[in-house]
């Protein structure tokens, strides 16, 4: 199958860390120009030297996607620097910090909704009226299974990422017209291949409480049993699936969401 997302410009949105990181390869290989929209431009910068090193092109923008006018920035100096357009979105970024949801404080759900869930807006929002005028586009957004089917430590992540698939489902209902596409891709546990992949504000950033203290190597030997494949995902199996819903194979898909962990839940 030929994906053609050669010369194609794609945004990928915390695009320097883990499951970013893999996207914004991904892409790459398959000759797309990729800017790596992220927060953490030290990380972001090193994903980039890959890219290059590939012989590929690849520009970092540092966007903070909470920040609607630092959205617009990406987009138009994506648009600047690869022939005026924007072809695919890729809203990955995610945060998450495990808490019993009755120990939890409005300031964690305030920052939790707004990198997993008005992040997604901003950058939807900022592309739009461009794919729009261009009568083409697609956009993948990174949710979770937590959206589809609730996690344990996660009610305000697990919200967040509903309404993104929420949202993400409405949108595609009201630009299809235009020839735009839209698509959730749900990832299950997928740990970073080592350190090296993980950025400073990652949420598998050991020493912060986050997920990369939670998920011990033991507890993901205990979640491969729970996995009908007997494994954890890879980010190349979120990337793939990604690559996938982007390209004109998937032109007559959109709305739809997309679960890439190994049969945990089959809604
Ligand atoms: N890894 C998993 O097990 C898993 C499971 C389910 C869903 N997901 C989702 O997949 C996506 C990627 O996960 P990951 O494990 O690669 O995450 P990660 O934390 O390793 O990477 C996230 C990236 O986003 C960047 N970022 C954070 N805040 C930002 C902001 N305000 N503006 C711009 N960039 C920002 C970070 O610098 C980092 O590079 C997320 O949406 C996550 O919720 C991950």
């Amino acid at each position: 199958m030929e994906l053609g997302l050669g010369g194609k410009t794609v945004i990928v949105t915390g695009g320097g860390s883990n499951i970013g990181r893999t996207i914004a390869l991904t892409f790459a290989k398959e000759g797309s120009n990729v800017i790596i929209a992220d927060i953490d431009e030290a990380q972001a910068q090193k994903v980039a030297r890959e890219i290059a090193g590939m012989g590929r092109k690849a520009m970092v923008v540092k966007t903070d996607i909470t920040d609607f006018t630092s959205t617009q920035n990406a987009v138009e100096r994506a648009k600047a620097a690869y022939g005026g357009k924007v072809d695919v979105l890729v809203n990955n970024v995610g945060w998450a910090k495990p808490v019993l949801f009755h120990e939890t404080e409005p300031a964690l759900w305030k920052k939790m909704i707004d990198i997993n869930y008005v992040g997604m807006l901003n950058c939807t929002r900022a592309v739009l009226p461009h794919m729009i005028e261009r009568k083409q586009g697609a956009i993948v957004s990174i949710a979770s299974d937590a959206a589809r089917v609730g996690e344990y430590l996660e009610a305000v992540y697990a919200g967040a990422k509903a309404g993104v698939v929420a949202a993400t489902k409405t949108i595609a209902l009201e630009v299809g017209k235009f020839g735009i596409r839209l698509n959730i891709v749900c990832p299950g546990m997928t740990p970073p291949a080592s350190d090296e992949v993980v950025g400073e504000m990652s949420l598998w950033k050991k020493g912060t409480g986050g997920p990369g203290d939670l998920i011990t190597l033991e507890m993901q030997e205990r979640a491969k049993k729970v996995y009908p494949l007997r494994r954890l995902g890879k980010p190349e199996d979120v990337a793939n699936a990604v690559a996938f819903l982007s390209s004109d194979c998937a032109s007559f898909i959109t709305g739809q969401v997309l679960s890439v962990s190994g049969g945990f839940s089959m809604v």
